[in-house]
């Protein structure tokens, strides 16, 4: 099932999500409808919480992405993740987000990370990784912890941004896929 994508300004976008109840059964369905939804709004990946679900679980492909050879088999389910580490060294990257449509800004992440997490057939994993997969990895944490990139961005980067984000708000937006915005009279 392809559910809409929940736009900026909607409050569980800034919720911390909730842990599943380990050995629940209901994150097989849930993460083949992230899958599907992501795929159907072309992302690379996508939180629960933008589906307007309070759950720790997020999902990324970024194999669909063809100019980089070493996302090649980057397709996972976490689930109650938890970063456990994250480098010293930090590097600049554009992001995007599919409930921040067409907004793409510079964020300083750091350049690796250590992460704990359980598939969809709830094996544990503690895992270590580097430039754009943690890059990824980082973005959609963020979303279960209640965190958008444009968090990150300038006092004043924030403010030209505002008008735009009123708009997303208000479903005024271009996109390619079903949403939902919190404003929408
Ligand atoms: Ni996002």
């Amino acid at each position: 099932m392809v559910y809409p994508i929940v736009m900026y300004g909607d409050p569980v976008l800034r919720k911390k999500a909730q842990d599943f109840k380990e050995g629940s059964e209901e994150v097989k369905q849930l993460s083949e409808d992230m899958f599907e939804t992501m795929y159907a709004a072309q992302g690379i990946g996508l939180a629960a919480p933008q589906i307007g679900k309070d759950v720790r679980m997020f999902v990324v492909d970024g194999s669909v992405l063809e100019d980089e050879p070493e996302m090649e088999g980057f397709k996972k389910v976490f689930i109650n993740a938890e970063i456990v580490e994250e480098d010293e060294d930090h590097e600049e990257m554009e992001e995007g987000c599919l409930s921040i449509p067409n907004v793409r800004e510079k964020v300083t992440r750091p350049f690796s990370i250590r992460i704990k997490y359980f598939d969809e057939n709830w094996k544990a994993y503690d895992e270590e990784y580097e430039g754009m997969k943690a890059r990824i990895i980082q973005h959609e944490y963020d979303h279960i912890e209640g965190v958008l990139f444009i968090d990150y961005l300038t006092p004043l980067k924030k403010r030209l941004l505002k008008g735009k984000l009123n708009d997303i708000s208000r479903g005024d937006v271009e996109t390619e896929y079903r949403i939902i915005a919190p404003l929408r009279k």
